[in-house]
């Protein structure tokens, strides 16, 4: 049975895509190159560092590993300086409804998250106390798609992997999801996210019904 669910948080409870978007672009920009809201797509659930590798591969740099440590911290800080005015209002539509009714169902809940700024982000919105267990990127050695963000969650939990849901919106993540043999909604477009379990355009509407007939599946 399904008795526990595991949330990606960026791109599925809260919409701070558009602050790393915002704050990288900022970087390029210092750097002299443009970055695009397409290019933003590809750093979607990968680590701080990677995402750095991939916006500097777009500029066409390759800086030593000191210069690399200090753009990062510097996007981070501006990134910080973005989600610290943030509150509740910024939970994506539905996520909280959804959350409180599996509670309410008796289903364990989980964070799942690659971002070190998981729990300033958690906190800001309030969302903390809906969470049996957190796993952040301070917590994990693998970034997604290894499975090592789901598994500890799970493991946390006290539940075994066949009976977690995973919700991702980015590809790496549903990846996470499957090899750490768990079921997976993808949130998003089926495009990306086709490998996952069903694919939904947001969780507004969402209902433990539909989640507990994944059973099937
Ligand atoms: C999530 C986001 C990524 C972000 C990563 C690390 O996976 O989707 O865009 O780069 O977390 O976040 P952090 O807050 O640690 O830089
Ligand atoms: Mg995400």
């Amino acid at each position: 049975p399904i008795t526990a669910c595991l949330f990606d948080l960026d791109g599925v409870l809260v919409d701070t895509a558009k602050y790393h978007y915002i704050a990288w672009k900022r970087l390029a920009g210092e750097l002299g190159f443009e970055f695009t809201e397409q290019d933003n797509e590809r750093l979607k659930g990968v680590s701080r560092m990677a995402s750095l590798d991939i916006l500097l591969e777009i500029g066409g740099l390759s800086p030593d590993e000191e210069t690399k440590q200090d753009l990062a911290a510097k996007k981070n800080a501006w990134y910080v300086e973005y989600i610290s005015s943030m509150d509740a209002s910024e939970i994506l539509p539905g996520a909280l409804e959804f959350i409180q009714s599996l509670k309410e169902r008796g289903i364990k809940v989980a964070l799942g998250s690659a971002s070190k700024n998981a729990m300033l982000i958690l906190n800001n919105t309030g969302l903390t106390p809906y969470f049996d267990a957190i796993i952040d990127g301070t917590k994990t050695q693998q970034a997604k798609p290894d499975p090592e963000v789901f598994t500890l969650g799970a493991r946390e939990l006290g539940v075994p992997p066949e009976s977690c849901v995973v919700f991702e919106d980015a590809e790496a993540g549903v990846e996470a999801a499957i090899r750490a043999g768990m079921r997976c909604v993808g949130i998003g477009s089926p495009e990306t996210l086709g490998r996952a379990n069903l694919v939904i355009s947001s969780l507004e509407g969402f209902t433990v019904d539909r989640l507990l007939g994944l059973q099937e599946t």
